[in-house]
């Protein structure tokens, strides 16, 4: 009988499975969308119920389409929304308020406040991390201090605390374990990413009771075994981590110098950095890539605020495009931007600036500019953002950089992907496989079990990856970096 590995991808939009084949070919998959709740401006969250059942849900369905029952999978592999937090009380196995993600900004004031105290250095030294709302932290603090009784409950060890991946594997095992990664643990904010372990000092800084914590483990290692209905037997769950680390697992970035960018709704990207984290001067985060066999790689990683959605802005406010994928064509109808720059900080600035007060703008319009030339500098400007970050990482870490891997809906864009080698002088790598978030976690979990035996077997399944050899003499390359400085510097003044 053929075997499998299934991939579980917990999203923020959508829960999804994937099964792969020993080839790292995709064998079946399923996806499902859930609610987003949004109960007051700035504020996000999702049904911790619905995340689980979507996700039993998917992988049951994956299961299915592929012909098998579960006897036939090798191992699990989850990846899921970082940061997102639960609570729920131990013995239900019911949660206590909804799952606070990673979006939701309640808590900034209180961050704010923290900074005021001057806790800022102790937790970038400790955590890695910039005092930001975004991180697990501040949300598990406001649930004990704002949902009655929980505080008490807590203390008396009667409630649980995991971002996603815990919270899954504790409903597939039944309640068995309480366990999480080290690439989720590293983004709570109460975890040392020197030590590998939960932090006293931060614990006691944000009131939580130690006894929520999950254990953490490696990123590749068997758990235990699931329990749940959802499969006919037993599969050992084996892999774990947050999916950005998944997926730049996925792409294989597993030497030190390697880079991957994700393009969605805005761009994660993530450097491997090696066996020492590195600390950032440039308002990046050090962070955790994974732990296997007892050997930790850490990361720098730095966010994009919006990248595609540059594109759903050009359709859904502007109109001069009906789907997505129309801007290639628009933008190619002229072969310039005409000297038009675009600086789409609609929600801030995110690295190496870290601005939330910055706004967007347009430059350098003349009456001969049209919907093609907005297209064309609406899609530079994704290419402009990663460079910024790019160069930021390569000062950071010390490290050359030889291609940037790239995923996500938006590397579908030729148009864009060559541009973005020529801004960086640099190869552009999109692999044939673009599901690299849950390749990776499959990757994760399939060594654990000696489905594949070791990094050279993955590197040898040799797919065949698409490249952008750049094309630096490309005129007006250079001049058109120095506008896109100058128009960033010229609109951080404006918005202050
Ligand atoms: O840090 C948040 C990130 O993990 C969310 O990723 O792909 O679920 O939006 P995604």
């Amino acid at each position: 009988m053929p075997q499998y590995i299934l991939a579980l991808d917990q999203g923020t939009t959508s829960s999804r499975a994937i099964l792969f084949d020993k080839r790292g070919r995709i064998v079946a998959q399923a996806q499902k969308e859930f609610t987003q709740i949004f109960p007051r401006p700035g504020w996000v969250e999702h049904d911790p119920l619905e995340i689980w059942s979507t996700q039993a849900g998917v992988a049951a369905e994956a299961t299915v389409k592929a012909g098998q029952n579960g006897k036939s999978i090798a191992a699990i592999g989850i990846t899921n929304q970082r940061e997102t937090v639960v609570v729920w009380n131990r013995k239900t196995g019911k949660p206590i308020y909804n799952a606070i993600v990673w979006q939701d900004r309640r808590t900034a004031e209180y961050c704010d406040q923290l900074r005021a105290e001057g806790r800022e250095d102790l937790i970038r030294n400790k955590t890695g991390l910039l005092l930001d709302a975004y991180f697990s932290a501040s949300k598990v603090k406001w649930i004990l201090d704002n949902v009655r009784g929980a505080r008490r409950k807590a203390a008396a060890g009667e409630l649980a605390f995991g971002t996603v991946d815990s919270w899954l594997i504790w409903n597939f095992t039944q309640g068995e374990l309480h366990v999480t990664d080290v690439t989720n643990a590293s983004r709570t904010m109460l975890f040392n990413i020197h030590t590998l372990q939960w932090d006293e000092e931060l614990l006691g800084l944000f009131d939580i009771p130690r006894s929520m914590l999950p254990e953490v483990r490696q990123s590749s290692e068997v758990y235990g075994e699931t329990k749940t209905t959802v499969f006919a037997s037993k599969i050992p769950i084996a892999g774990i981590a947050g999916d950005q680390q998944a997926a730049l697992f996925g792409q294989l970035c597993t030497s030190p110098g390697m880079v991957k960018n994700t393009y969605g709704t805005g761009c994660f990207m993530l450097m491997n950095t090696g066996p020492e984290p590195k600390a950032s001067s440039n308002n990046l985060l050090t962070t955790v890539a994974w732990q296997r066999n007892g050997q930790v790689e850490y990361a720098l990683e730095g966010s994009i605020f919006m990248a595609g959605a540059v594109v759903q802005w050009l359709r859904d406010n502007l109109g001069i495009i009906k789907t997505s994928a129309e801007v290639e064509q628009l933008a190619k109808q002229v072969n310039s931007t005409g000297g038009v720059c675009f600086v789409p900080a609609f929600a801030g600035l995110g690295a190496p600036y870290w601005d939330p007060y910055a706004r967007a703008a347009i430059f350098g319009m003349s009456r001969a500019t049209t919907a093609a030339h907005i297209a064309r500098a609406a899609l530079e400007s994704i290419a402009f953002q990663t460079m910024d970050v790019l160069e930021a990482m390569k000062v950071d870490s010390g490290l050359p950089i030889a291609e940037l891997r790239v995923d996500g809906g938006a590397a579908a864009n030729k148009l864009l992907m060559q541009f973005q080698a020529d801004v960086l002088d640099t190869k552009v790598i999109r692999p044939r496989i673009t599901e690299t978030t849950a390749l990776g976690a499959a990757y994760l979990a399939g060594l654990a079990v000696g489905y594949w035996q070791n990094l050279e077997e993955l590197q040898a399944l040799g797919q065949s990856d698409t490249l952008f050899s750049p094309n630096a003499s490309q005129p007006g390359i250079r001049e058109s970096i120095e506008n896109w400085h100058h128009a960033v510097q010229a609109l951080r003044v404006w918005s202050h």
